[in-house]
């Protein structure tokens, strides 16, 4: 199994950006722990980031031909904007898990909608870098189940 794992803009500020909300963990930290949970459940993860919405668009866009099984994604602000990131995951039609590590329901207004959600399998948020973690297996268990 390969699955990609997206973080949208200013997700490679994470460290020192917010930490009152955000926490210490880098980017980096994630992305490892990540890979290292995949490796124990036989799968691989491709991390990308990037703070321009269209490469987000064509990352996913392309997820089919890249091979990849399935998709976590934290969006950041695009989020709460962006019809291309929904349409982007509607149309590649691959298992999508949306993280995010802040609980986005108990924060500004502007937060408590996601455009992503309703073309995803599930939405994982609140538990900081677990979010991914939680999320990842999640995504693993749906891929097998589909595969029976
Ligand atoms: C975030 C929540 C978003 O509202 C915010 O714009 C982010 C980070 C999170 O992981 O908690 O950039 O996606």
């Amino acid at each position: 199994m390969k699955l990609l794992l997206i973080n949208g803009p200013n997700l490679q500020l994470l460290g020192t950006r917010e930490p009152g909300i955000y926490g210490s963990v880098t980017l980096a930290d994630i992305e490892n722990e990540v890979s290292a949970l995949g490796s124990t459940l036989d799968c691989s993860v491709v991390a990308r980031q990037s703070n321009c919405e269209g490469e987000l668009v064509t990352w996913i866009g392309n997820a089919r031909q890249e091979n990849f099984d399935g998709i976590i994604i934290n969006a950041g602000a695009y989020t709460h904007t962006s019809v291309a990131i929904r349409d982007a995951i509607s149309g590649v039609s691959l298992p999508a898990v949306e993280v995010h590590l802040s609980n986005v329901a108990s924060r500004e207004e502007f937060r408590h909608h996601s455009y992503l959600a309703p073309v995803c399998a599930g939405v994982i948020a609140g538990f900081g870098k677990d979010s991914y973690l939680l999320a990842l297996r999640a995504l693993v268990s749906r891929i097998n189940a589909q595969k029976q």
